[in-house]
């Protein structure tokens, strides 16, 4: 095993039972997943079948009913923001900072001094396409820019791993696109840990090493894709239409199955 193969993150029999005045849900069944460093890891599934619940439990964000999170062979008790950072599904921005104030949260909470804060937030601001937004609070700011601002913030605490909910779900299919193809390029220059939610087939088979396949509520692994490609990819090729159709099969069956039961 090399260095690059090192396990960082191991899910091990978890399960999630959420129970509220209105019933208890199912959220997760029994998922049990390992991560090796550097993987660029896309989990993939039916709506409610419990994608944020898990990224949800690796931020440390949501307690397992049963099994364990690890993540450097320590269990998860909290968020820990010196190795975790989460772009949530829903972009959840301060609404009384700026864009680049919001983009710098993280370092305040990483002690970074004021200059450095700057320069960073600053910086990546620009492949975000929000240069011009800087003093532009939340409610001035398109949905595609807040949840780009959210992006912003979680890179620029540069941790090991990076855990992003449907990060580009609320951008225009162009903008997707080039947001891709940048955080493809951070992933390749940091050699960061990705754990990546979508419901984009195009985006699946586009950036990951690994596909995950969830099943329909509660949440099981159908079925794992391994992606040793390289980049670009030519979503064209027959190998790449071939793997489509599969994951789509695949899909395809657990998306009906969750409409038929909910
Ligand atoms: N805090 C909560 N309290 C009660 N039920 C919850 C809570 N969070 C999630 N659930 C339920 O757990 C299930 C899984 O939700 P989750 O948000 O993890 O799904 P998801 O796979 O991320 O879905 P989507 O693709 O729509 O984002 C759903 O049935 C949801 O209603
Ligand atoms: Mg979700």
């Amino acid at each position: 095993m090399t260095v690059a193969d090192a396990e960082l993150i191991r899910i091990d029999g978890v399960a999630k039972r959420y129970r509220t005045a209105s019933g208890v849900v199912d959220a997760l069944g029994d998922v049990s997943l390992a991560v090796p460093e550097g993987q660029f890891c896309t989990i993939i599934g039916p709506s409610g079948c419990g994608k944020s619940t898990l990224l949800g439990m690796l931020a440390g964000l949501v307690g397992p009913d049963g099994g364990r999170v690890l993540i450097e062979g320590q269990p998860v008790t909290g968020p820990d923001p010196r190795r975790v950072a989460t772009v949530f599904q829903d972009p959840g921005l301060f609404p009384w900072r700026t864009a680049l104030e919001n983009v710098e949260f993280g370092l305040e909470l990483q002690g970074a001094d004021r200059g450095r804060r700057r320069a960073v937030a600053t910086e990546l601001l620009g492949p975000l396409g929000l240069r011009g937004f800087a003093e532009k609070y939340p409610r001035e700011l398109s949905g595609g820019m807040k949840q780009r601002v959210a992006i912003g913030r979680a890179l620029a605490i540069d941790t090991k791993i990076l855990l992003m909910d449907e990060p580009f779900g609320a951008l225009d299919e162009q903008t997707r696109m080039l947001m891709g193809e940048w955080l493809l390029d951070i992933w390749r220059r940091t050699n960061k840990t990705v754990i990546f939610v979508t419901h984009s087939l195009h985006e699946a088979l586009a950036l990951s090493t690994r596909v995950v396949v969830m099943t329909a509520r509660p949440g099981r692994i159908k079925s794992v894709l391994e992606l040793p490609l390289g980049y670009p990819r030519a979503m064209e090729s027959p190998e790449l239409v071939t793997l489509r159709a599969k994951l789509w099969s695949e899909i395809r069956d657990e998306s009906l199955r969750a409409m038929s039961e909910s």
